[in-house]
C-alpha cells in the first residue's frame, strides 16, 4: 500500500500570489510580529527565516536592527515556492547581507552555519507533525547558546467551534481554508520545545489561532 502524500499547495504560484495579496489584511498579525521583534537578541549577528515567503518578517527584523544600530547583521531566508523565492529575491536585491536559499522544509535543513535567532511566520504548520518536531530539533542544533527560536504560527483551536469562528474572522470557511494546513495545538508544540532542550519556552502572544511560540537554546 502506498502512503498518500500530504497536501501542500505552496509550490503553486497562484496560491502564493493569492496569499501575498491578502497578507497585510490578516487580523492581528501586526501585533504578533511586534511581539516577535521584542525577542530578537540585542547582540544578534545571524538570523535565519524559515518559510520566508516574500521576506516580510525578515524585513521587519532588519528594520528593527537598523533602529538598534546593528545594520551589519547577516540573514538567511529559506522557502521552496518559486513565486515566493522570486518575491524575496526581489525584495532583498542588492542587499548582500541576505542570502536566499531554495529548500523544501520537508527535508532536513542543509548546513547553514549557526544563528543567534531563527524566526518563522505562518509556515511550519504546512509540515506534517512528525516533521515539525524534527525541524524544531534541527533548529535547536543550529542556534548558538543563548540563541532564540521565534515561531509566529497558525495553531489549532481547542474546538471545532472556535476553529470555525477563527476562519470566519479571517474571511474563510471550513470549505475554503487552505488544505495545506496541518494545525497543531500550542501545548504539544511547547512540550516538544522543552523536551528538545529549549528553555524559557512560552506562548508569548496569541490571538485565536495565531500564536507566538518562543524558546531559547540553553
Ligand atoms: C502563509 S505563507 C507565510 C510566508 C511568510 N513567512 C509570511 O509571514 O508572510 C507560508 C510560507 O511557507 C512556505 N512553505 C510551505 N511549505 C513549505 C515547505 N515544505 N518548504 C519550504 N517552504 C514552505 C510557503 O512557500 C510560504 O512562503
Amino acid at each position: 500500500m502506498t502512503a498518500t502524500k500530504p497536501i501542500n499547495l505552496w509550490t503553486s504560484n497562484q496560491h502564493a500570489r493569492d496569499y501575498l495579496e491578502r497578507a497585510d489584511s490578516i487580523s492581528h498579525r501586526n501585533e504578533g510580529e511586534a511581539a516577535l521583534l521584542e525577542f530578537i537578541p540585542r547582540t544578534v549577528r545571524r538570523v535565519l527565516d524559515l518559510g520566508t515567503g516574500d521576506g516580510r518578517l525578515l524585513a521587519l527584523v532588519r528594520e528593527e536592527l537598523v533602529r538598534r544600530e546593528r545594520p551589519d547583521t547577516e540573514a538567511v531566508a529559506v522557502d521552496f515556492s518559486p513565486a515566493m523565492l522570486e518575491a524575496v529575491r526581489k525584495r532583498f536585491a542588492g542587499d548582500s547581507a541576505v542570502t536566499v536559499i531554495a529548500h523544501n522544509l520537508d527535508e532536513p535543513l542543509p548546513a547553514l552555519g549557526e544563528f543567534d535567532a531563527i524566526i518563522s511566520s505562518f509556515a511550519i504548520h504546512h509540515l506534517i507533525h512528525e516533521r515539525k518536531r524534527a525541524l524544531y530539533a534541527e533548529i535547536y542544533s543550529l542556534l548558538k547558546p543563548g540563541g532564540v527560536f521565534c515561531n509566529l504560527e497558525h495553531v489549532a483551536s481547542p474546538s471545532p467551534r472556535l476553529h470555525q469562528e477563527f476562519l470566519q474572522r479571517i474571511g474563510f470557511t471550513v470549505e475554503t481554508e487552505d488544505p495545506s494546513n496541518k494545525l497543531l495545538d500550542v501545548e504539544t508544540q511547547l512540550g516538544w520545545l522543552r523536551e528538545i532542550g529549549f528553555v524559557d519556552v512560552d506562548c508569548a502572544w496569541k490571538w485565536r489561532e495565531l500564536a507566538l511560540l518562543v524558546g531559547v537554546r540553553r
